[in-house]
């Protein structure tokens, strides 16, 4: 498995489908076609021996900060170590790029998987943004500090 830069008209398909495995809100294929277009730089993908997309990552530069916008692995690869991989790539990134403090990200509060996967990495909550998403969640917004 490794990690590769996105193809926005290429990698568009693989991701939307993935995508539709979140049982947290899944994001409609204009959305994320519009977050490809515009963000293709900063963003990953996952790719198998067979070159096919297993996850990706999808990422805004906000001139200070990196924001996470979507992280998913595809399900049959769950619990593997590669959302780890796909999240330690981005801080990494971040890391190497001057004027990047650190990274900020959305998730919803019920998303248990994903919470954990970012307090691994030492991600806090800032802030609770009660019943934000459609399906009645709160959001909790975290961020990871360089200094
Ligand atoms: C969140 C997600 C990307 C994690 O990917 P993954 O490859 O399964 O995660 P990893 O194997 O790298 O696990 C890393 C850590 O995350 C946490 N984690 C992952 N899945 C978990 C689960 N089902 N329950 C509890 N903790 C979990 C654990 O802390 C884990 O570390 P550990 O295995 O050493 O205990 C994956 O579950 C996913 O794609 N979910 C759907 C999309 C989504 O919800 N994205 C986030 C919001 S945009």
């Amino acid at each position: 498995m490794q990690i590769e830069i996105l193809r926005p008209k290429v990698d568009l398909e693989p991701i939307y489908l993935i995508n539709l495995q979140n049982p947290h809100n899944p994001w409609t294929k204009e959305a994320i076609k519009e977050e490809l277009n515009l963000w293709a730089k900063t963003s990953k993908v996952l790719k198998n021996s067979q070159d096919q997309v297993m996850g990706y990552v999808l990422v805004r530069n906000l001139v200070d900060y990196y924001e996470i916008t979507s992280i998913a692995v595809d399900k049959s690869i769950y619990r593997q170590g590669f959302g780890k991989m796909l999240l330690k790539n981005i801080i990494d990134e971040a890391k190497k790029s001057k004027n990047i403090k650190g990274l900020l990200l959305e998730v919803s509060q019920l998303n248990l998987a994903a919470v954990k996967l970012y307090e691994a990495f030492g991600f806090k909550q800032t802030r609770i943004r009660k019943a934000y998403y459609k399906d009645g969640s709160n959001a909790l917004e975290m961020s990871l500090e360089f200094t």
